[in-house]
């Protein structure tokens, strides 16, 4: 059990893997304020385990600063922030530059103004975390998605500037997922296809991100890396 006084924020958590991590933060003690955009079951889930859920739509500029604003009026401190949010969209070429500036906006501009406008808050913990969620496609570009590849790719990137800024009172690190959860409607033969990219073959769930997670928050020594989880897809 870890407790520390000042709240953890972790974006996205009303479903899949944020919700997962979020409940397992306040299993182990923390103090939790979540974003969500949409009022599914796990908002009220949260809620009534204690956590403190704010709406967030990060597709703008106003609807970022909007909610940092909301979040200063919820806590002075912050231990950590937890980027998790995001936006897989397809790109066609009626929707490519909406689909692309969407996905910018969701992976690297809210990340990069709420790192930016909440430093103050994480000032006051120590020890104080930034954990940018990525992908593990960004190691290896995506022919279909080239926007979210992109945009998580400076996401990536975001990881190494901020780390450099903020040592050493805060440590900013990259989780890079490969398949984690499949989605309701995917279907036989496209799972089979993901699973057997990966060396270890298997849909891992939401955990795997919690451990990792826990790792970076418990050790003193990592800042601006990227933990790579994806079942060894690079050796396959
Ligand atoms: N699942 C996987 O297999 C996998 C694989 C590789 C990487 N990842 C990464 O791991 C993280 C978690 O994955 P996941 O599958 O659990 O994610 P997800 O369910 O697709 O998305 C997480 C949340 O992001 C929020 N979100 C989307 N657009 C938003 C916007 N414009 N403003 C504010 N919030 C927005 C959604 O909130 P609402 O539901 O409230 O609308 C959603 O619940 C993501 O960063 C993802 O890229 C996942």
């Amino acid at each position: 059990m870890t407790s520390s006084a000042a709240p953890i924020l972790i974006t996205g958590a009303g479903q899949r893997v944020g919700l997962h991590c979020a409940q397992r933060l306040l299993e182990d003690g923390h103090r939790v304020i979540f974003s969500y955009r949409s009022e599914r079951p796990g908002v009220q889930t949260l809620r009534d385990l204690g956590a403190i859920g704010l709406f967030a739509d990060f597709s703008s500029e106003a609807g970022i600063v909007t909610f940092i604003s909301q979040l200063k009026t919820h806590t002075d401190s912050l231990r950590a922030i937890i980027h998790n949010a995001s936006e897989w969209l397809a790109e066609t070429t009626d929707t490519d530059a909406a689909a692309f500036t969407r996905m910018f906006n969701v992976h690297m501009l809210a990340p990069y103004l709420i790192n930016l406008h909440c430093a103050d808050l994480l000032e006051r913990s120590s020890p104080a975390d930034i954990v940018h969620i990525s992908d593990d496609v960004t190691r290896k570009g995506s022919s279909k998605h080239i926007g979210y590849c992109a945009s998580k790719a400076g996401l990536d990137s975001l990881t190494l500037s901020f780390a450099a800024r903020y040592a050493p009172g805060i440590k900013v690190n990259t989780i890079a997922p490969a398949l984690l959860l499949f989605n309701a409607n995917d279907d036989a033969a496209y799972r089979a296809k993901a699973l057997a990219k990966s060396a270890l073959g298997i849909e891992p769930g939401s955990e795997v991100i919690y451990q990792s997670l826990r790792y970076l928050l418990d050790n003193p020594y990592v800042t601006g890396t990227t933990l790579t989880v994806n079942g060894g897809r690079h050796i396959k």
